[in-house]
């Protein structure tokens, strides 16, 4: 008799999405009149064509596999040179920022390698992980049982919460116990809230003091318009010792659907053994790569490389631009609409408080009932996001428009 990972049972609730998907189609079925004009503001997926300077490059990309002569098998687990030394060289090298070509891992997305670093690190580690947060980074903690069970709240047992409130900003700040490993997210999924400078030094300060791994998830970076924010966690010193970053092609290319994205793990990056070692993570993470992955596409990494040609740089700007200009029609409609809204300015994400006594379910529920919009529940990224909902701009124009004129007619 086969065995199954049991700690599947401890999780509490199925993926968010799928859940949200499933009470929309069900609403759609039951109300066939209103489901053409139902706008979709749930999932944070891209609505826009891609840049054409990727589409120029995935074409030229097809006909080299037509080619005998041109034609690639198998390329390097962690991608091929020529996009790694480019990553490297525009999203950090040209920034000042000290990252060699070797520590870039390109990837098919960031939200497998969030899961699957879990790979190389140990099970007894405490965790640190904020609260509301991207679901992610708790649900592969439970499925690898680095977690213990649930409490009623849906908490589990093992991660130290770190709230993200108003009051901070929806930016928790180290806590004064030791942790081992803590997820960061900035610009956040799903607040909205950027870190400063200053935010992100303290937590490379508490880092490299109690040997904290930190996992910095920067796949919305691109959003960012404030020029005092950092964009990369490597900008604060000292975060080569002790951070892992995350980026993804995904939101500012438009790459949800074509996938590919890279994780930074610097050469010197040390964690401890069960025999209280310090052993850089680096090799261990490239064993994992070459062993359980064959590398994203030849095709798809010349898509990315595209991203960086000056043509390639101007059409990433514009998409984002485009986002961030529904960000904004709908963070006016929803204050419009009497309600208070956080973020949407460096992110594609609003985060909205529900009118007091409303929960997020319920706000959820009457805002595809009576507007036809899908929003995301607050309290589906954690317990203190319950009140609030998240409102995603990846949509067309038109639509935040409609959905900014909609949000202002419900009565609560
Ligand atoms: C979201 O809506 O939070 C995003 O789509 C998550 C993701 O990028 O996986």
């Amino acid at each position: 008799m086969a065995h199954l990972n049991d700690n599947f049972f401890k999780l509490k609730a199925g993926y968010l999405f799928p859940e949200i998907g499933r009470r929309v189609k069900a609403f759609c079925e039951a109300n066939p009149t209103a489901a053409p004009r139902v706008i979709r503001c749930g999932i944070g997926d891209v609505t826009e064509a891609l840049p054409p300077a990727v589409i120029t490059a995935l074409h030229q990309a097809v006909d080299e596999m037509a080619a005998r002569a041109t034609f690639k098998g198998y390329g390097p687990e962690q991608g091929y040179d020529w996009l790694r030394q480019t990553i490297a060289e525009h999203d950090f090298r040209r920034r000042g920022i000290d990252i060699a070509d070797d520590e870039i891992f390109v990837s098919d997305g960031s939200k497998c390698d969030c899961g699957n670093i879990l790979d190389i690190l140990g099970a007894k580690n405490k965790l640190g992980i904020s609260d509301p947060v991207y679901p992610v980074y708790v649900d592969t903690n439970v499925m690898a049982g680095h977690t213990g069970e649930a409490n009623e709240a849906g908490r589990y047992g093992k991660i130290t919460y770190l709230p993200c409130t108003a009051a901070n900003g929806f930016m928790p700040a180290p806590p004064a116990k030791p942790l081992d490993v803590v997820y960061l997210c900035s610009p956040n999924n799903p607040t909205g809230a950027a870190a400063t400078r200053a935010q992100l030094e303290a937590w490379v300060q508490y880092a490299l003091a109690h040997k904290t791994l930190l996992l910095f998830d920067a796949a919305y970076e691109a959003y960012i318009t404030d020029p005092a924010l950092p964009h990369s966690i490597y900008e604060i010193p000292g975060a080569r010792d002790c951070a892992i970053e995350f980026r993804s092609f995904s939101k500012n290319g438009g790459f949800t659907g074509l996938r590919c994205a890279f994780t930074v793990v610097p050469q010197l990056l040390l964690a401890q053994t069960k025999s209280d070692e310090f052993k850089p993570l680096h090799p261990l993470w490239l064993r994992r790569s070459t062993t359980k992955f064959n590398g994203v596409s030849y095709i798809v990494q010349r898509a990315a490389a595209a991203l960086y040609s000056p043509e390639g740089q101007a059409q990433v700007r514009s998409l984002v631009a485009h986002y961030l200009g529904n960000a904004q029609v709908l963070r006016e409609g929803a204050k419009r609409a009497g309600l208070k809204a956080f973020g949407g300015v460096n992110a594609p994400y609003i985060w909205v408080r529900t009118p007091k006594g409303v929960t997020s379910w319920q706000a959820f529920d009457k805002i595809l009932q009576e507007a036809n919009v899908v929003i995301t529940p607050g309290s589906g990224f954690g317990s203190k996001g319950e009140g609030f909902f998240r409102i995603s701009a990846f949509n067309s124009r038109a639509n935040a428009e409609e959905v900014a004129r909609r949000l202002p007619e419900l009565k609560w």
